[in-house]
């Protein structure tokens, strides 16, 4: 099939270039020149496993180009996907400026019918906006419909998330849209789930409250492990088995944090507060995410005594591992918070350094691990990153000005670091004094 993507952020590039590998041909289009330049040259512009060498791949056997122009992707594609930014407006509400540009411009370039489908994760009832703002655009008679498709990739996995999902989600108003979709999404043999487009918007930010809710909660459950001295990991995993509740997203740690959901649970309380429904539940599970780094920070004090004057070596940045992605991460907080107490701070990540530099003030940046642990007063560990999980840690306690671990994401065994003869703290597990 001829496909348009508007959009060439992250889902947008990860989307485009899986549905070239499916075989089917498509421009990624985006208004950002330089960005498209970069693309076509190669280069680009996120870390995420395998993704350059899909780009570079599907380019060269003419299945992927990149465009800056709406117009030609219009007029080349029966299935236009918008996968434009929906960022926080600042008040919780999803911006959707992004999305009515490019429904205008889809509308303005419509000679003949194409199926428009929401990519980008957007409020209930955004659906009917965009019909209606290209049925106001629209210049000529041409037939559209309007369709809703999110993504539940994630980053540092998006590619096989994309390939292998648990289920695609499709929310249509003709049986066209919808047999247009299905003959897309065949190749992948996963379950997929025909809805309306209100459902289906509906499905992506619960989806995502959901998870959210369940990282919050097990992170609740580890401020009492702490103090009972229950080990949360094996509480998770004894809940987890349970497969009514399932073992994913219970690992406790420092809170979540990426572009999705601290977005899209500010966004659903947004829309049911406009709706007439105050959903405190969610207003809690992010309750819970803020304080889960302030007992974080309570830890290290607890451990360190005074902070001021300290020097506190950070390993990690990225919001998890496998992403160069630094938006809302937990670390950067953290980092943020414990220079406000007066610490000093050192810090290394894996791919995550480059787009920390340009936001992060007065932070020594390492090449390697072990610069990061020599003549700190302790050790953090604010992303999973496998790295960490290999360190030579005999070094790593030579290193250390005192042999203190804060392990932020239950990365290491507790009983193996107490007979390495390390003071390891951790989350929702019994302190090694
Ligand atoms: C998420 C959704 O998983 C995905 O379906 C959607 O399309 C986009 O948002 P992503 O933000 O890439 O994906 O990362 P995810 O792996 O879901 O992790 C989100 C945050 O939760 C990270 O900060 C991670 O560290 C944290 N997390 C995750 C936990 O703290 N504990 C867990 O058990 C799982």
């Amino acid at each position: 099939m001829d496909i348009a993507i508007i959009g060439s952020g992250y889902v947008g590039l990860v989307t485009g270039a899986c549905l070239a590998k499916l075989g089917n041909k498509v421009i990624c289009v985006d208004n950002d020149s330089g960005k498209v330049s970069a693309l076509k040259r190669g280069q680009i512009p996120i870390y995420e496993p395998g993704l350059k060498e899909l780009i570079k791949g599907n380019v060269k056997n003419k299945r992927l180009s990149f465009s800056t122009s709406i117009k030609d992707a219009v007029k080349a594609s029966e299935v236009i996907f918008i996968a434009v930014g929906t960022p926080d407006s600042g008040n919780g509400e999803a911006d959707l400026t992004g999305i009515e540009h490019v429904a205008a411009d889809i509308a303005i370039n419509l000679k003949s019918y194409r199926l428009i489908v929401e990519k980008s994760t957007v409020p209930v009832e955004t659906g009917e906006w965009v019909k209606r703002t290209i049925t106001t655009h629209i210049k000529g008679k041409a037939a559209f419909d309007v369709a809703s498709n999110p993504e539940f990739l994630r980053e540092g996995s998006a590619i096989n998330d994309f390939m292998h999902p648990d289920r695609i989600v499709i929310g249509v108003e003709s049986k066209r849209a919808r047999d247009l979709l299905l003959k897309l999404y065949r190749p992948l043999h996963a379950p997929i789930v025909v809805t309306n487009i209100k459902s289906a918007e509906l499905i992506k930010h619960a989806s995502n409250a959901f998870l959210a809710t369940k990282i919050s909660f097990i992170n609740a459950v580890s401020r009492i492990c702490d103090i009972a001295e229950a080990d949360v990991r094996e509480v998770a995993r004894g809940m987890g088995l349970d497969k009514r509740i399932g073992q994913g997203f219970l690992n406790a740690g420092i809170g979540y944090g990426g572009s999705c959901f601290p977005k899209d649970l500010e966004a659903l309380v947004s829309i049911a507060d406009k709706m007439g429904y105050d959903f405190k539940l969610l207003k809690e599970v992010k309750k819970i995410n803020e304080g889960q780094k302030d007992a974080i920070v309570d830890k290290i004090k607890g451990s360190l005594w005074i902070i001021k004057g300290k020097t506190i070596g950070i390993l990690g940045l990225a919001f998890k591992p496998d992403t160069d992605d630094i938006r809302n991460s937990p670390a950067l907080d953290l980092i943020r918070l414990l220079q406000r107490e007066g610490a000093n701070i050192k810090a290394y990540d894996p791919k995550g350094m480059v787009k920390a530099r340009g936001i992060l003030k007065k932070v020594t940046f390492c090449r390697d691990p072990y610069l990061v642990c020599r003549g700190s007063d302790c050790l953090f560990i604010a992303t999973e990153w496998n790295e960490f999980k290999e360190l030579n840690l005999l070094k790593v306690k030579k290193l250390l000005k005192r042999p203190l671990i804060i392990d932020g994401r239950n990365i290491y065994e507790p009983e193996k670091m107490r007979k390495l003869g390390f003071r390891y703290i951790s989350v929702g597990r019994k302190d090694i004094c």
